[in-house]
């Protein structure tokens, strides 16, 4: 059966740590693995603006010897003029896999629904779990391992909150969250978080407390309070995140060897200060190189699982 990776729970705490293991290797041999031979075209579909994602699949799919197809949707049919599923059931005739950044997880799964290839979310508004791929490689790198430790993510209940949840929980780390009352993650995401954190010898919070939340936290993370598709809501979000902010004072309630991890882009002096985003702790350069590796290793493990 054709798997998909459409948020961070489709695939399981060992197929997790597999992926992870496939990308650490990747990394060091970057040329050892060739599923898209031929080439085999992945076709990567835009419906938002991107720089990392668009750059480490096209260099992702290269790298595994294919051919990447970069699609922007405004030029496209894609949704406005054709259904996802007669999208799907035009490009899983020609390409190996589906790469799709979008608005609504309804659309990620119609495509899934309707292709015979893999599909991978590469952001949509809910999820973005190929960035949590690449967050938990960078923290294996730093810390040598994942289950045990606490991730600290501060800020908007939005898409990276759910990955963190979700993702780390599979992890078995134990994962705290904080945000502004109004901006707490989605009820059922936090209720399946908690079930996979149980399951896996970790363990999930979510607060409006700042301190309570990074206090002995080994990886402190967050995100923009503006989101791509809430331009709109910005003076307000401005408003309600004050206090959210990661900067020297929060991180000196971590420990004192605690990492800190941002998906990028930053917007300095907002969720995250000048100090903290370009000082010795933040290792989001790693984190952003790391989409290329994760991803790679993704691709590989969805080939094998396509037929
Ligand atoms: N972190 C991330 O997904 O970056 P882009 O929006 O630039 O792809
Ligand atoms: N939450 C952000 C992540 C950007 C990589 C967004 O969805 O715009």
């Amino acid at each position: 059966m054709t798997r998909h990776f459409l948020k961070d729970d489709d695939i399981s705490a060992q197929e997790q740590a597999d992926i992870l293991q496939l990308a650490l290797k990747l990394k060091k041999d970057p040329y050892s693995a060739k599923p898209f031979a031929g080439p085999k075209t992945v076709a990567v579909i835009f419906d938002k603006t991107s720089t990392r994602t668009r750059v480490s699949f096209a260099v992702g799919i290269s790298d595994l010897g294919g051919s990447p197809l970069i699609i922007d949707a405004q030029g496209s049919q894609l949704g406005v003029k054709e259904s996802v599923a007669d999208t799907a059931r035009v490009l899983d005739r020609q390409v190996a896999q589906i790469v799709w950044r979008t608005y609504a997880q309804a659309g990620l799964v119609e495509m899934a629904e309707n292709s015979k290839v893999p599909v991978i979310n590469a952001l949509s508004d809910d999820y973005h779990p190929c960035q949590l791929l690449a967050d938990l490689l960078t923290v294996l790198e730093h810390k040598g391992r994942l289950a045990g430790l606490k991730l600290a993510y501060i800020g908007d209940g939005n898409n990276m909150a759910n990955s963190y949840m979700l993702a780390g929980a599979i992890a078995g780390m134990h994962v705290a969250i904080a945000t502004p009352i109004a901006y707490a993650p989605d009820a059922d995401v936090v209720a399946r978080a908690t079930e996979l954190a149980t399951q896996n010898g970790g363990s999930l919070s979510v607060s409006t407390s700042v301190s309570a939340t990074v206090s002995d936290a080994d990886v402190l993370a967050t995100d923009t309070w503006v989101s791509m598709g809430q331009e709109a809501e910005k003076a307000e979000r401005v408003k309600a995140f004050a206090g959210f902010t990661i900067d020297s004072a929060v991180l000196a309630q971590a420990k004192a060897d605690a990492i800190v991890l941002h998906c990028l882009p930053a917007y300095r002096g907002y969720e995250i200060s000048a100090e903290v985003l370009d000082g010795s702790q933040a290792v989001i350069w790693d984190e952003a190189e790391n989409r290329l590796h994760a991803q790679k290793a993704l691709m590989v493990w969805l080939d094998q699982h396509a037929k």
